[in-house]
């Protein structure tokens, strides 16, 4: 396989990139990645050298430039993972979003029809989505299956949900092979302290306000970075071309007792008094259209591909906390810029993004 990952310096995309170059040493993965506030080279320092592995900044709605890519590397498999992914950033900015999320992948769409549309067969474009393209489900009431209507209420969620729609369509338009996972909200290691788990760690070490959004009640299933990229490659390896299939963790949990449980184990880990950091906890002004309850029926690719979660939240939760306490580096250059202007001296050689810079 040549497998074009996009996004691949972001959170999940870093973890994806590692998993597949370390995985298939016969398989070449490039990694395009514009490297946006969220796009962090320091996260795959461990694989830059790879023989089979190759970075590549640039933009996926530059035509021309995903062209020189698909003609270069012969690429055969597309793991799509770029987007602006911060549902409260698309409530400020959500042309980014349309532009970035919509538009890009449309890019990538047509640059792959051009490129396999002679010979479909051994091709892939894999889109790496979420479930809240399902819409909100109330305390009680069931979970998202893959035949769940999409009733995306965020522009996040709007822009994610119109590029699942675009990539079903080159299937069944041009016969194009895809596959469309819809996840839950990740966690683990590397991911920017700005979604609720990190941004509780970061908080909570440096004794800064705890944000809960509305009264903590929202619901959300809670799945370890690493088990979705397994299920990332289990479904790239097993996924029936035109299927979607949904990954989750059975792991619901209210906001508020997440962010009670991120604080009783960093106290107990930093030597604090027990309670200490729930007095950090400041309830403020709800995010508008915040959606109530998310929750995955993951039992298609339980019992269709053999995949299953391997990380309890227990566990999961506790290896992301030692990981951020162990790299307190790394979080304090993501909070501070520094990265970016080190990264921009490195690699601000090729082409630039438009919109996303
Ligand atoms: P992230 O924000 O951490 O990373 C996104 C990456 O995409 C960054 O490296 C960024 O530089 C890059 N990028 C953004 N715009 C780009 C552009 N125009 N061209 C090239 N690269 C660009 O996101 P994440 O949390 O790792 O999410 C990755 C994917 O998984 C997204 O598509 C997201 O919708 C999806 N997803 C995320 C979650 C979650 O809980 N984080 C859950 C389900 C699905
Ligand atoms: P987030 O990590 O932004 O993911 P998503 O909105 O995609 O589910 O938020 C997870 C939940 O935590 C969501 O219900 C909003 C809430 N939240 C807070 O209460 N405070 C915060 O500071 C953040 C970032 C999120």
């Amino acid at each position: 396989m040549n497998i074009l990952i996009t996004g691949g310096a972001g959170f999940i995309g870093s973890h994806t990139v590692r998993h597949f170059v370390d995985r298939y040493p016969d398989s070449h993965i490039v990694n395009l990645d514009v490297l946006t506030y969220a796009g962090n080279l320091q996260n795959l320092k461990d694989i830059e050298n790879a023989p089979n592995y190759t970075f590549i900044r640039g933009n996926i709605r530059d035509e021309a430039l995903i062209k020189d890519i698909f003609k270069e590397y012969q690429i055969t498999h597309v793991i799509h993972l770029a987007a602006e992914s911060h549902v409260d950033r698309s409530i400020g900015d959500p042309m980014l979003f349309l532009y970035t999320n919509i538009i890009g992948t449309a890019v990538l769409l047509q640059v792959a029809k051009k490129y396999w549309e002679n010979d479909y067969s051994g091709k892939l474009f894999y889109h790496v989505s979420t479930d809240e393209v399902y819409g909100s489900l109330g305390q009680d009431s069931g979970l998202f299956t893959e035949v769940t209507p999409y009733d995306p209420r965020s522009p996040y969620s709007a822009s994610k949900a119109s590029s699942d729609h675009l990539v079903r369509a080159y299937h069944h338009t041009y016969g194009m092979p895809v596959v469309i996972s819809n996840c839950s909200n990740n966690y683990g290691p590397y991911q920017f302290p700005e979604k609720l788990i990190p941004l509780m760690i970061h908080n909570i070490l440096h004794k800064k306000e705890l944000p809960v959004y509305g009264k903590g009640e929202n619901v959300r299933d809670w799945l370890y970075v690493e088990d979705h990229v397994r299920a990332i490659d289990t479904v790239l390896q097993k996924g029936l071309s035109g299927q979607t299939y949904n990954i989750g963790g059975h792991n619901e949990w209210k906001n508020l007792d997440i962010v009670h449980l991120v604080c009783d184990i960093m106290d107990s880990k930093l030597g604090r008094k027990a309670g200490e950091s729930r007095n950090l906890i400041a309830f403020v002004q709800d995010r508008p259209g915040h959606d109530l309850r998310y929750a995955i029926d993951a039992s298609k690719i339980e019992n269709e591909l053999k995949w299953t979660p391997e990380s309890t939240f227990e566990t999961g939760i506790v290896k992301t906390i030692d990981w951020y306490l162990d790299n307190q580096e790394w979080l304090k250059a993501v909070t501070s810029g520094v990265y970016k202007t080190y990264y921009d001296r490195q690699y601000n050689t090729g082409r630039k993004g438009k919109l996303t810079e």
